[in-house]
């Protein structure tokens, strides 16, 4: 399972590959916002300081909303650097896009997917990564987890290569539930994947190892 951290902040990003389990970024308007990062040219440097930490892709969200806005955006986000891959909303025109950009070669993450049915057509577009995302599922009482079960079972009986990236991940068993079903990544924030460090057991059997060693020396 692939560790993406899904957050626009250099600091968390810089925490999360120190600990030598980071894979990738995922990052959105919302969360480029809230780093305070505006105004194009301030966004497309902030991706490449990105894409200069991690070693791994980094999910790069267009604004357009038609086909051909959303190429030219696309486009002047992969050149940015071999590590981004282009974010296109679910829509008509971002599954048109997903496949302009596949049958060029260039990589995808079809995001804000709620369904099964938007996860085929992004796979039948060549989308690199699909982002369902389970809490914002959660949010309205729906069972998230059911659908990354669901997009994983079609995908398999098809062998679609399109990889399942649970996306909104929220807390740590998030990242535990996807790793049974079998999603191939997951995107969330740095306490999520801290919590699969924490164990009281792990701590007060260091305790009791550290006092021993201590009493013999
Ligand atoms: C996915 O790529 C999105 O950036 C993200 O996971 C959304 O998560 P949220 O529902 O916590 O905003």
């Amino acid at each position: 399972m692939k560790f993406f951290i899904d957050t626009a902040n250099l600091g968390q990003i810089k925490e999360a590959q120190e600990l030598g389990v980071l894979d990738g970024v995922t990052t959105n308007p919302s969360l480029m916002a809230k780093e305070g990062i505006t105004g194009k040219d301030n966004i497309l440097k902030h991706y490449v300081d990105i894409c200069n930490i991690v070693d791994g892709d980094v999910s790069a969200e267009v604004i357009a909303t038609d086909f051909a806005n959303m190429v030219k955006e696309g486009e002047e986000l992969a050149e940015l650097h071999e590590q981004i891959v282009v974010k296109l909303p679910m829509i008509a025109d971002g599954v048109k896009a997903c496949k302009y950009f596949s049958d060029k070669g260039i990589r995808t993450n079809v995001t804000l997917v709620f369904s099964a049915g938007q996860a085929l057509l992004a796979a039948k577009a060549g989308a690199s990564y699909v982002s369902p995302f389970l809490g914002r599922l959660d949010d309205i009482s729906t069972d998230g987890l059911n659908l990354i079960a669901e997009i994983r079972q079609i995908y398999d009986n098809y062998a679609f290569e399109t990889e399942i990236l649970a996306a909104s991940i929220r807390h740590t068993m998030h990242v535990i539930d996807c790793a049974k079903i079998g999603a191939d990544v997951m995107t969330g924030p740095l306490s999520s994947i801290e919590g699969l460090l924490k164990h009281p057991l792990t701590d007060i059997g260091l305790a009791k190892f550290l006092a021993d060693y201590k009493k013999g020396n």
